[in-house]
């Protein structure tokens, strides 16, 4: 079953062919990636500090044809071969027209994917395969989000954010430290070089408050964080920058692993899948490893012992093979789209 998934929701026009090469046994689907091409449009926004809404579009609608031709070719197949057509949902209304369009002349089927689900399908292309129920942490530029799946294609908003996403607090922060656009990578760039001084010196560290972290639900809030950096900036103008961007993130840090931690005591699932932009983080990735490490050496129970399931590097961004993969459990599910009432806007929930 080969689909070509299209994703143009953010500054990314991206198309991927991926190949289902069917189950293993139970519940292992194994993945072929035939291509997987993004076009970035980050150089166009950079000088402006974030997505220029209208600038995306025409990049899009300019990029989308060329992309279409290079994931065709890379794949090696010829457009027969496709089973369906995926498209992101919410997207732009070119991203939606194009694949519209694209189904009807190629007589394909239109399977329409939330954006959030690609996120979690990306996981799938880990070396193993998650198991059910499961948690999943989204962490992007638009979202934060602990979402509970008991099985394919089922999903159960545990907590979200109540404004600020973590990647959108990560770009503001950035640009609070003058440091170029998107804003995640720099940040985590700079909070590598920190060391933290010791206490025996006597040297207060920058520390910054962590909104919500013993709240009995399982939201987060992400702009009272960004707000305190940008009054300690305003306090502090030379501030060293290093310890700021370390201490920021920590303070994300801290409350992503105790909402993610409080989750899994309430909810027991056997997989965590983490997610979306901010998953690219490696102080995220590697604090998210000692949680699981640690649950799994507390309950002494190899039966309820949780496997962690962090989005291979190259799909945490946004890309189309992640679209791809979630439209293959529909396509298997026959869950197609109605290609004439598929709209572009609107804001999609997942659940
Ligand atoms: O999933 P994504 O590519 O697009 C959305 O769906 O929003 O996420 C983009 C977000 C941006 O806010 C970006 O700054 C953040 O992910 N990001 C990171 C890192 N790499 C990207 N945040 C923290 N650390 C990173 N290494
Ligand atoms: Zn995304």
């Amino acid at each position: 079953m080969r689909i070509l998934a299209i994703e143009t929701s953010c500054d990314e026009t991206a198309i991927a062919v991926l190949e289902g090469l069917g189950s293993r046994g139970k519940g292992q689907e194994k993945f072929k990636v035939l291509s997987n091409i993004v076009l970035s449009q980050i150089k166009i926004h950079k000088p402006f500090g974030g997505v220029v809404p209208n600038l995306a579009k025409r990049e899009h609608q300019k990029n989308l044809p060329i992309v279409l031709k290079r994931a065709l070719k890379e794949s090696g197949i010829s457009r027969l071969k496709i089973d369906a057509i995926a498209v992101t949902q919410p997207a732009l209304w070119m991203g939606i027209n194009f694949a519209q369009e694209l189904a009807q002349n190629w007589k394909k089927p239109l399977i329409t994917v939330n954006h959030l689900e690609g996120h979690i399908y990306a996981s799938w292309l880990s070396e193993r395969i998650p198991e059910f129920p499961l948690l999943a942490l989204i962490v992007s530029g638009g979202h934060t989000e602990l979402v509970l799946m008991k099985k394919h294609l089922d999903y159960k908003i545990l907590g979200e954010t109540l404004d600020d996403a973590a990647g959108e607090s990560f770009d503001k922060v950035a640009k609070m430290l003058k440091l170029g656009y998107p804003g995640g990578p720099e940040i985590s760039k700079l909070a590598e070089k920190y060391l933290p001084p010791s206490p025996l010196l006597g040297k207060e560290r920058v520390l910054f408050p962590r909104p919500m972290i013993n709240s009995p639900n399982l939201d987060f809030s992400f702009s009272g964080l960004k707000t305190s950096v940008l009054y300690f900036l305003r306090e502090n103008p030379s501030a060293n920058k290093k310890a700021v961007a370390a201490e920021f993130q920590q303070a994300v840090i801290d409350v992503l692993i105790k909402k993610t931690e409080k989750a899994i005591k309430k909810y027991e699932p056997k997989s965590l899948v983490v997610g979306g932009g901010v998953s690219a983080n490696k102080a995220l990735r590697s604090s998210l490893e000692i949680l699981i490490k640690k649950h799994n050496l507390e309950i002494r129970n190899s039966k309820l012992e949780i496997l962690l399931y962090l989005s291979p590097i190259w799909l945490t961004g946004d890309n189309a093979t992640m679209i791809a993969v979630a439209a293959y459990f529909k396509m298997l599910g026959k869950k197609f789209a109605n290609p004439k009432k598929v709209k572009a806007q609107g804001n999609l929930k997942l659940g």
